[in-house]
């Protein structure tokens, strides 16, 4: 890829030298958005990066109108003038970066211009996402979190379901851990944009010892959660992957894809969505739908390329079956890939649910169970597809459960192959 010039009018210290260390890129910097508006008319650049605030909107507007005319991509920081037209330039289609250290600003502009897949660039993002209300995302995240640990790889859950935290609960997280939610609240209050640096969020993060998992908690225990703006999540999974600590970054949403689109804008920044896919007709009509958002929400992008189904087994008695619903889903959307199916165990989950003083997962409940065999057979599936290695091998079943070979195997993503009896 040929050089591209780069012109920046900033107040970070240290955003040149970091842009240079991450792309092939030729920096201008200059001190004034003036001195900008001058060398945007002079001279041919890609880009051009803002975020000075010490001037009157109309300046700030001078440039954007300098910069299409010359066909320059205009790209903008969060500083709190900026912020006052946020939604101005959100609705005239220009960026603006969620964070502000000049490592992270640095990797941002180079994601957005396509000088790096952002993919690179952080831990892999992995939001857990339908469009229907119980149908196990809190469960796939559970069990993708404690299989991934289990193979060595350093997993963060961000609780992303503000409304009903199913984590919570599940993890048996204290009520006085800390919430993200507390910190959006007090920069507000302060008059401060509400973005997140890495240096913050490590404080944030409450590490739970049974597990070994890191969580990020944004759910206080009462009903009105003040939501998060769209910026403000972005600048919390930019600081996640920023914290460079974590093998995997897990989010947790909930039902309302609409409102909060967490799992669309994981898939829009080089993420992956897992989409649990129980085969009743209304869950499987939410599935269809959630995947069709994916296909159409962003013009030219197939994000249902991004998406990863897991089948879920339905009840007892059900007359419809994972077999009958995953061709029909491979064929609307040839795209997305199945990468594992989660058994029934009503009566494992509800031991480990429980469990009177402490978290437990269910895999622990029964280490050679069906479940506990097809998690670590879906995590295996999920790191080859998203091109995760982790350090330690798949652990073995025991050998009474290699005696019982009850275990499901569904075979290579994309497929299924009925459960082995
Ligand atoms: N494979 C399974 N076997 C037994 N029970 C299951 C299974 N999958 C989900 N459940 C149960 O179904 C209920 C809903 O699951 P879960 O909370 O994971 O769904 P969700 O999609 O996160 O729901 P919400 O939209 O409310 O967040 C839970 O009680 C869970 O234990
Ligand atoms: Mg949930």
């Amino acid at each position: 890829m040929h050089t591209r010039d780069l012109l920046i009018a900033s107040t970070l210290t240290g955003l040149s030298d970091e842009l240079v260390k991450l792309a092939d890129v030729r920096v201008t910097a200059v001190a004034s958005l003036e001195h900008a508006s001058a060398m945007i008319t002079s001279r041919q650049f890609h880009a051009t990066y803002i975020d000075h605030d010490d001037h009157a909107p109309r300046s700030v507007w001078s440039v954007i109108l300098d910069a299409n005319r010359h066909g320059v991509t205009v790209l903008m920081g969060l500083s709190p003038g900026i912020q006052r037209i946020q939604h101005d330039l959100h609705d005239a289609g220009i960026m603006i970066c969620p964070v502000q250290d000049a490592t992270g600003v640095a990797r941002w502009i180079t994601a957005q211009l396509g000088l790096r897949s952002s993919m690179h660039l952080g831990s892999p993002v992995i939001a857990i996402a339908g469009a229907k209300g119980g149908i196990g995302k809190t469960l796939t995240t559970s069990l993708l979190a404690e299989g991934l640990t289990r193979r060595g790889v350093r997993v963060l859950v961000i609780d992303g379901d503000l409304s009903n935290s199913g984590i919570v609960p599940m993890f048996r997280i204290p009520a006085d851990a800390p919430s993200y939610l507390d910190h959006a609240s007090d920069a507000v209050a302060c008059g401060m944009p509400p973005v997140w640096e890495p240096a913050q969020l490590r404080r944030l993060i409450f590490g739970q010892h049974p597990s070994g998992i890191d969580f990020l908690i944004g759910a206080d225990g009462t009903a009105d959660v003040r939501d998060l703006q769209r910026i403000e999540w972005l600048s919390l999974i930019e600081a996640a992957r920023g914290l460079g600590e974590y093998g995997a970054i897990l989010i947790d949403t909930g039902p309302e894809i609409k409102k909060r689109p967490y799992a669309i804008l994981a898939a829009r920044d080089g993420g992956w969505v897992v989409v649990p896919a129980p085969p009743g007709r209304k869950e499987r009509t939410g599935v269809a739908h959630l995947l069709h958002v994916m296909q159409r929400g962003i013009p030219e992008h197939d994000l249902s390329a991004r998406c990863l189904l897991v089948l879920m087994e339905p009840e007892r008695g059900s007359t419809v079956t994972p077999e009958h619903v995953a061709p029909l889903l491979n064929q609307q959307f040839p795209a997305m890939r199945i990468i594992g199916r989660i058994p029934r165990a009503v009566r494992q989950i509800s031991t480990a649910d429980e469990c009177n003083d402490r978290y437990m997962s269910p895999i622990d409940v029964d280490p050679g169970s069906r479940m506990a065999q097809a998690t670590h057979q879906m995590v295996e599936r999920l790191c080859l597809t998203i091109g995760l290695t982790p350090p330690l091998p798949m652990p073995r079943s025991p050998w009474w459960a290699r005696w019982r070979r009850t275990a499901a195997w569904p075979a290579s993503p994309g497929r299924l192959v009925p459960e082995r009896k």
